[in-house]
């Protein structure tokens, strides 16, 4: 296991880290965003469709748990879950995501304690508020399984 804490100073960065991570992912990545309402997890996600060309937008999925972001650029398609309203795994299962993840980049919102069972490499990004002023906020970010090992996030 590996992680790091990135401090994130405004949206446009939480952007931009999305698009940095974007260039390190693969198809079968699967990420689990968790942090609170307006923590910035949706904000995340659209910068790591920005990076992966997939087609938009990319919002905040109220009534639809999942939707698949597909490449515009012959890369993995993005699919973007919202786990908030799913009662347990056997419901994240009824998706039918596992059928698709190893051909995707997955990013759930509100997954932990649930996302887990669909891989067992994750990428963990927990995002809270910073103890700096406005509208900073925290991602510690943890990689978990051989996939991410060797994560070198901090640079460039
Ligand atoms: N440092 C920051 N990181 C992420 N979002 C920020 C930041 N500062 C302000 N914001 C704002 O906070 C809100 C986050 O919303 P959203 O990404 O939808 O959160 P979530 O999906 O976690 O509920 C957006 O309006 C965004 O512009
Ligand atoms: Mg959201």
């Amino acid at each position: 296991m590996k992680e790091i804490t990135v401090v994130v100073p405004t949206a446009e960065d939480m952007r931009e880290l999305g698009l940095r991570l974007a260039g390190l992912l693969q198809p079968g990545d699967l990420l689990v965003l968790t942090g609170g309402l307006g923590a910035g997890k949706t904000t995340l996600t659209q910068g790591i469709g920005e990076g992966l060309k997939v087609r938009g937008p990319i919002t905040s999925p109220t009534f639809v748990i999942a939707r698949v972001h597909p490449s515009l650029a012959g890369g993995p398609p993005l699919v973007h879950v919202d786990a908030y309203r799913l009662g347990g795994f056997a419901e994240l299962d009824d998706l039918d995501l596992d059928a698709s993840v190893d051909e995707s980049v997955t990013v759930v919102e509100w997954g932990e304690g649930l996302a887990e069972g669909l891989a067992e490499d994750r990428l963990e990004m927990i995002i809270s508020r910073g103890d700096g002023p406005g509208e900073e906020r925290r991602v510690r970010i943890v990689g978990v399984g051989d996939r991410w090992a060797d994560l070198e996030l901090d640079r460039g």
